[in-house]
Order: structure tokens, then C-alpha cells, then sequence
């Protein structure tokens, strides 16, 4: 279904995120017929582009950006035509009065969203010239990127400047993960199946795994990741994210606030890490030099160009809720950069049967495993475990019940932001982070940064191209358990 005419205006408009993400995103919705012909996109930032520039600069992201079979003239022709572009500076008056002409050439009725395509110390610029030249109105919305903050005190005072200028229904904060096909489906399978809820619970589950691993290394992204590191980057939001939605309770609707409320009782009952148990429940580790994609590719530092860093490239922790459904189970996270593989997924990992029959029989009885893929090849695979088939007798095997939905239903996988920026539009703040999360989740995160500080614990290093520090094994091997080997 078509949504409302709107008017976007990306802050940041011929930046990284917009040619990557942002116009690709839009362009394939406006390719599906989702976009209405009044809509339009409005580039603005500090460099000094025509609007016919600007239509060239987009050409030329949804050819680095786009598949070759989802490019056609016809339809990069019209989502061009709904590019224009304004001259702004978030720090003088210079630009702004024609960005103003150009939004009023549609009165006030239009929805508009303003996209904080920017650095994080910009956003308070940005929304006070947008309310001082009269921008804003009860139909618009902004989009604020990541980093919410640096800590629990900066994500305080950035909230704060925001909500200066706009109520926090306007305020839609990213997480595109939370636009990922699969973590989606996730709330799918938990809550529009009566198969998973009963046993959804410490009494049948024996613990969790969530990995985001990555390939790439700092893409250019150096001065940003130094002064942030795995755990800022990736744990305080995507993966303390993924958390919340495998053990929320279910809400009472799939809807905005009744969502988010269950997410915050999570984010509010994770066990406290800090100097009393970081060493035993964490592991930081940095990449070395290694292959990568068949490659050889250099250290963090090398890529850095300094001798010596404390930032992490790599993380684990053992994570705990506290409280009734999920007492003793742990939450295994983990991630990092330049590791063997692009590969993230959730692990849900059942405790096996109460008794073993079958203990004379070939075939050890294993733990039945869900594997929620998110990527590559979103999908999930229920492990189960079966006789094998034919004759020889009672042999046990396990399989997986393959559910890998692009396979199954012939589509293309939408990446997560086509799905994030029209719910801007729609008004839709489901799969946005509320103020009150994004600082919960600092206070968790928080004592996990000042501990390391106080510990001195230094970042382990790891080869590049291998699945990170030996003491990330050890910390899931010492209960036990494994880290699940993707197939
Ligand atoms: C971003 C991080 O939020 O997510 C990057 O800042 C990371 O460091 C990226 O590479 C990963 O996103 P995706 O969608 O490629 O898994």
C-alpha cells in the first residue's frame, strides 16, 4: 500500500549512509510502487550541489549500490525526478530560507521528515535551525542515526536537545536491525505460533547465542571507531536489541509503545556486569594482521596508523536476566570485525530430553537448536533430531527443518532500511528505539566500559580471518557448551 505524500530531507544528503543505504532503500520502494508521484527527497548539507548535481550523485550511488537486474532508466528516471537539493550549514542561517520556500511550496498539510544523515554533535544544530525557521510542524518526524551517545550521560544530553524541539512521538531513533527481515520474523514465529511460547522459558531452554560477525575492518571509518569500539558500536544497540525480542514477554499488541514497554523490562533486568565480575564475564580482543575473503589484510593498529590502542574489535559477555522466565539462562553474545566470516545469527538452544531412551542406540540425542539467520541467506532451521531413514535399524541423526524464506517464496530480501524509512512515514515507531531504552541500555553498557578502565583490561589480539580470541571460547567452553559452528 502507497503511503501519505511526504517530503524527506535527508541532513547529510550526499554523505556515506545516503548514497549506500538511504537512496537505494528509497529507490526500490519507489521501484515496488510504494512511494506516491508527489513525494520528494530533499539532499541537503554544506556542499554547494545543484539540484541536477545532486540527481547525479544519486544516479551514481544506485549504480555502485543496486543490483544490475533492479536497475531500469524508466524507474531511476522517476525516483531522480524526486530529488532535489539545498545548500544548508547547520551552524549559520546560510541556505536555510530557500530549504524553507522549497518545503512550503506544498503548504503544511504534507507529512515531513527530517533524516539526521549526520555526526551526532550536528543534531542539536540541526533541529534548533529546523524549529527556528519555522520547519516543523505536528506532522513532522525525525530520524536520528547511532551513536544515541557515547554514554549514559552524553545519550541523556542528546535526548534532551532533541526533545527540546520535538515531542518524542516525532522522534524516531534508528536501529536497523530492527529492520532486518529476520528479526522481524522472530516476532513471527514467537508470537503468531502457539508451538514456541510454552516453551519459550528456563525450564526448557538451556541458553542463547547471538553472534554478528563481520568481515570488514574499519572501511574508512578509523577516527569514529577508535573513539567507540565493538562494544558502543554493535552490543549497545543491534545485539542488546536482538536480546530484547528473543526474551520480551509478549506484548499486547505488535504496536509502538505495548513493544517497546516489554523491551525496557528486559534492558531493566540484565545482571549488572562491573569490576566485581568483567574479567569472567567479558573478553575484548582486537584483530591482527590475517586473510580475510582470501586476502591478506593488516592489524587494527596498521589500519589505524598508531602504535598502541585499547579499542576493541571483538566482544564477548555472558549476559543474564534476571528475572522468572529466563533465571539461569545465559545469553551468549558475541562479535566482531574481521573475523572468519559475514555471518549473524540467533542461536536458541533447547535442553535435551529428560531421559534418553534411546542410550543402546547409534546417534547421540543432541539439543534440539533454532538457528534464526539473519545474514547471509536469512532464514531460520529448526534442528531435530529423526531415526534415520531406511533399513539398519534404530540409528538417531539430527536434520534441520529449513525454512529459508527467500528460497521458499521467491522474493528479493528488502534491506532493512527500505522497511524503517516508510515507517517514518506511516508514523509507525514499532521498530524505533524510545529515549528510555537507548538509556537503559547505556546503563547497562556503562559499568561494562568503566570496569575495563579500572581493570586495565587490555583488548586480546586475534588473527584476522578466525572467529576472535581463544578466551571467547573459553568463556562459552567453561560452562560447557559451544559456540554454534554456522554450516
Ligand atoms: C553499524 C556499525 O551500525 O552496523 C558498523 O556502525 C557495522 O560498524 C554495521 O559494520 C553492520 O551492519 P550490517 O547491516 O552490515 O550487519
Amino acid at each position: 500500500i502507497p503511503v501519505d505524500p511526504f517530503d524527506y530531507v535527508v541532513f547529510g544528503g550526499n554523505g556515506d549512509l545516503a548514497a549506500r543505504k538511504l537512496l537505494p532503500a528509497l529507490y526500490h520502494r519507489d521501484r515496488d510502487g510504494q512511494i506516491p508521484i508527489e513525494a520528494r527527497i530533499i539532499g541537503a548539507s554544506r556542499t554547494a550541489f545543484s539540484s541536477e548535481e545532486y540527481r547525479n550523485f544519486a544516479r551514481d550511488a544506485l549504480t555502485d549500490h543496486v543490483k544490475p537486474e533492479d536497475l531500469h532508466d524508466d524507474t531511476i528516471t522517476r525516483f531522480v525526478n524526486r530529488l532535489f537539493y539545498c545548500h544548508v550549514d547547520a551552524r549559520s542561517d546560510e541556505g536555510w530560507p530557500e530549504l524553507k520556500a522549497l518545503l512550503d511550496e506544498n503548504g503544511s498539510s504534507r507529512i515531513r521528515a527530517f533524516y539526521m544523515a549526520v555526526s551526532p554533535n550536528l543534531f542539536g544544530d540541526f533541529a534548533a535551525k529546523v524549529s527556528q525557521f519555522g520547519l516543523a510542524d505536528e506532522h513532522t518526524r525525525v530520524v536520528v542515526e547511532k551513536p544515541v551517545g557515547r554514554d549514559l550521560d552524553s545519550a541523556k544530553a542528546l535526548n534532551s536537545e532533541i526533545a527540546r524541539y520535538f515531542r518524542e512521538d516525532q522522534v524516531f531513533r534508528i536501529d536497523h536491525y530492527l529492520g532486518k527481515e529476520t528479526v522481524q520474523n522472530l516476532m513471527a514465529l514467537r508470537f503468531a505460533n502457539a508451538l514456541y511460547e510454552p516453551i519459550w522459558n528456563a525450564g526448557h531452554i538451556d541458553h542463547v547465542q547471538i553472534t554478528v560477525a563481520e568481515e570488514v575492518g574499519l572501511e574508512g571509518r578509523a577516527g569514529y571507531y577508535e573513539t567507540a569500539g565493538a562494544l558502543r558500536d554493535m552490543v549497545q544497540n543491534h545485539i542488546v536489541q536482538l536480546m530484547c525480542l528473543v526474551a520480551l514477554e509478549p506484548p499486547s499488541v505488535f504496536k509502538d509503545d505495548a513493544l517497546r514497554d516489554e523491551k525496557l523490562k528486559i534492558l531493566r533486568s540484565l545482571h549488572p556486569i562491573d569490576a566485581s565480575n568483567v574479567e569472567t564475564l567479558t573478553v575484548r580482543g582486537q584483530y591482527r594482521a590475517g586473510a580475510s575473503g582470501g586476502n591478506a589484510v593488516k592489524s587494527y593498529l596498521e589500519d589505524l596508523g598508531e602504535a598502541e590502542s585499547m579499542t576493541e574489535t571483538f566482544v564477548a559477555i555472558k549476559a543474564e536476566i534476571n528475572n522468572w522466565r529466563w533465571a539461569g539462562v545465559p545469553f551468549y553474545l558475541r562479535t566482531g570485525k574481521r573475523l572468519a566470516g559475514r555471518m549473524s545469527e540467533i542461536v536458541i538452544t533447547f535442553r535435551k530430553p529428560p531421559h534418553n531412551i534411546f542410550a543402546d542406540v547409534t546417534g547421540e540425542v543432541s539439543h534440539n537448536q533454532l538457528v534464526l539467520r539473519l545474514q547471509p541467506d536469512e532464514g531460520m532451521k529448526q534442528y531435530l533430531m529423526i531415526k534415520d531413514p531406511g533399513p539398519g535399524g534404530m540409528r538417531l541423526r539430527q536434520i534441520p527443518l529449513d525454512m529459508t524464506f527467500a528460497q521458499s517464496f521467491k522474493v528479493r530480501n528488502p534491506d532493512a532500511y527500505e522497511r524503517l524509512l516508510l515507517d517514518v512515514v506511516r508514523g509507525n515507531q514499532t521498530l524505533f528505539m524510545r529515549r528510555d531504552e537507548v538509556e537503559a541500555a547505556w546503563d547497562w553498557i556503562d559499568p561494562i566500559l568503566k570496569a575495563w578502565e579500572e581493570k586495565r583490561q587490555k583488548p586480546q589480539g586475534y588473527t584476522s580471518g578466525t572467529w576472535g580470541p581463544s578466551a571467547a571460547i573459553a568463556l562459552i567452553e567453561r560452562d560447557g557448551r559451544t559456540w554454534h559452528e554456522p554450516d
